[in-house]
């Protein structure tokens, strides 16, 4: 039995990533929802780990696999359900394949065809247009150029048929993503692979449907994100290595993977390359037992002084000369003006002053933290505040962070060897 694999050229498919992604799926999960599905090869991949025995036949008992593009979910159907005239139908295109008859189909109107003859034209196209693109224009019509190919594979047979038995009993739906919510449940694992962040204003990107996934689009799915993971959902994420997603993501407490791709960032040979890019996970996929949920918490810190231990060891570590409450002149009544922890580097005598603040419930340190940032100004020495436990609102934080001049006590680590340059 050949191995299920995706029959279409897609852009950003994972194809190549997967023994890099293998590793991080969760270890025993219940459903399982991808709603980017594009080529699906990332669910073509855990079906057949699931026939390798790798999983429990528990796994994946209920499979949604959805996308915003309609002519690629009805192949999807009509693969289900239609295949042996699917492949009569694709038999067709590939005998009378030139340049000619690739136009003359590229110019049918998908609404005119039935379900059969349209995914037959839509595997037609993927086969022989440039790249395996696909873009449509204002009106919705596909308006992709020819590939040069001397040979292209327009037909294999056995691989429809094996993705055809893969897709049995698996709900194959035309919707955006954002309605997988009303879909799962606790103990699911959800694969969000969406249209990257681009790389740079000047990157290359590539509109899959009529609407491009805008800035917006990428912080409601970072929304999508935390309520399932509030739900008790394994969830999973793709997308570029680049400051904004990483923001994005960073305060909740979630794992960041870095994988390695290979991408075709436009048509020059010499720009081709390794890129990182980012994969978000709220479980630990080191874990052999159904993964754990993280629902948002960071590493507990349990008290103000925990978090100021855990500020000094993070220094020493570093090998830093850590000392705590140093005078730095007097207040306006004469009391003493204490910095919780200075660092300073033994070789090039730069120092940093931190302000250590600690909320577990519901307070009100938050609202004095930008006072403190002020406060900060006014010391000899560059500062900031470390912020630990998990009493702070998103929002509030949100805004600390922005400031330069808030960094949470899981980040310091990260934050002290860029600043020091270790
Ligand atoms: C990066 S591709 C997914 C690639 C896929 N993982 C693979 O291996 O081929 C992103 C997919 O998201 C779909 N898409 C774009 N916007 C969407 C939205 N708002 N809701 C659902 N799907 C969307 C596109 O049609 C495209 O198939």
């Amino acid at each position: 039995m050949i191995a299920a694999k995706p029959f279409l050229k897609w852009a950003g498919g994972k194809s190549q990533l997967l023994t890099q992604l293998e590793p991080l799926f969760p270890k025993k999960f219940n459903g399982y929802h991808e709603p980017f599905v594009g080529s699906a090869a990332i669910f073509f991949h855990l079906y057949n780990l699931k026939r390798g025995g790798i999983f429990p036949t528990t796994v994946m008992k209920r499979v949604g696999l959805t996308d915003s593009n309609d002519e690629l979910i009805n192949c999807y159907k009509v693969i289900k359900s239609q295949v042996e005239d699917l492949i009569e139908r694709l038999a067709k295109h590939a005998k009378k394949h030139s340049e000619d008859y690739y136009y003359r189909v590229r110019g049918w109107l998908p609404k005119d065809l039935a379900s059969l003859e349209r995914a037959a034209r839509f595997i037609y196209l993927n086969k022989t247009c440039f790249n395996g693109l696909y873009r449509v224009n204002s009106k919705g019509q596909f308006n992709v150029p020819m590939g040069n190919y001397a040979n292209p594979k327009i037909l294999d047979a056995d691989e429809l048929r094996t993705a055809s038995r893969a897709l049995r009993g698996v709900s194959v739906v035309t919707t955006a993503y954002e309605t997988v919510l009303q879909r799962v449940e606790k103990g699911d694992f959800i694969y969000f692979d969406p249209p990257y962040h681009p790389r740079s204003r000047t990157a290359s990107f590539t509109s899959y449907t009529e609407d491009a996934f805008d800035r917006q689009h990428q912080f409601e799915l970072s929304e999508v994100f935390k309520k399932l993971d509030e739900k008790g959902c394994f969830v999973m994420l793709s997308n570029s290595w680049t400051p904004d997603v990483l923001d994005l993501y960073r305060y909740r407490g979630y794992h960041f993977i870095a994988v390695h791709a290979s991408r075709l960032i436009n048509s020059n040979a010499d720009r081709r390359g390794k890129i990182k890019e980012l994969v978000v996970l709220n479980y630990d996929p080191e874990r052999t037992e159904g993964g754990s949920m993280m629902s948002g918490k960071r590493k507990a810190v349990a008290s103000g002084h925990d978090l100021r231990d855990k500020v000094v060891a993070i220094g020493e570590k570093l090998q830093l000369d850590v000392r705590t409450e140093v005078k730095v002149g007097k207040r306006l009544w004469g009391a003493s003006r204490l910095i919780d922890v200075v660092m300073t580097d033994k070789t090039t005598r730069k120092a940093l002053g931190i302000e250590c603040k600690f909320q577990e419930g519901g307070g009100s340190v938050d609202e004095k933290i930008p006072t403190t940032i002020n406060d900060i100004g006014a010391w000899p020495i560059s500062g900031i505040v470390v912020l630990g436990g998990k009493g702070f609102r998103e929002h509030l934080r949100s805004y600390l962070y922005s400031t330069g001049k808030a960094v949470d006590i899981e980040d310091l680590d990260d934050w002290l060897k860029l600043y020091f340059g270790l």
